[in-house]
């Protein structure tokens, strides 16, 4: 009677605490939404329509966070440091992509300590996809 059953609690993922794939698909949207105007960041995207770009982000980060594996399944492994070599991460890149990701989490009204967990992770990422000396 007082049993909590399995998988109701602890088994939860995060991606399924923050309500699943319309919250990343929201996260994502909003972010390439400041993409789209950032005369820093708009113009290292290769391909004219930022949407293919804008669907293998929404699918990376809802593997990681514990979503489906589509990611996986359609790119293979991430190795994301490799795959940003192309492009000059810079300091000024590093920000305003930072700033976007803020406002757009800021978007999502998550309980705090899920916004937490998201923005931290989101910092310590950002900063390891610096791939200049300054
Ligand atoms: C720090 C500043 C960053 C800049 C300026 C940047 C820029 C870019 C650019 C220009 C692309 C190519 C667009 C495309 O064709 O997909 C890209 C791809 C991608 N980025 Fe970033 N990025 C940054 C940080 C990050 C971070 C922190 C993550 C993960 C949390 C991330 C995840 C991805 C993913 C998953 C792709 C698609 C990789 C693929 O499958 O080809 N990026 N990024």
């Amino acid at each position: 009677m007082n049993e909590i059953p399995r998988g109701t609690l602890e088994q939860q993922t995060f991606f399924e605490s923050v309500g699943g794939e319309e919250t990343f698909r929201r996260l994502v949207h909003r972010f390439y939404e400041g993409v789209a105007e950032d005369p820093v960041l708009r113009p290292m995207y290769p391909e004219e329509d930022l949407g293919p770009a804008e669907e293998r982000l929404t699918l990376f980060l809802m593997q990681y966070w514990g979503g489906p594996r589509t990611y996986s399944d359609e790119r293979g492994h991430p190795r994301l440091r490799m795959r940003h070599t192309p492009f000059r991460v810079d300091r000024a890149a590093h920000d305003a992509w930072l700033r976007h990701m803020r406002d757009a989490v800021d978007s999502l009204g998550l309980a705090p300590e899920h916004e937490r967990q998201l923005w931290d992770y989101l910092v310590y990422a950002a900063a390891s996809m610096i791939n200049t000396a300054e």
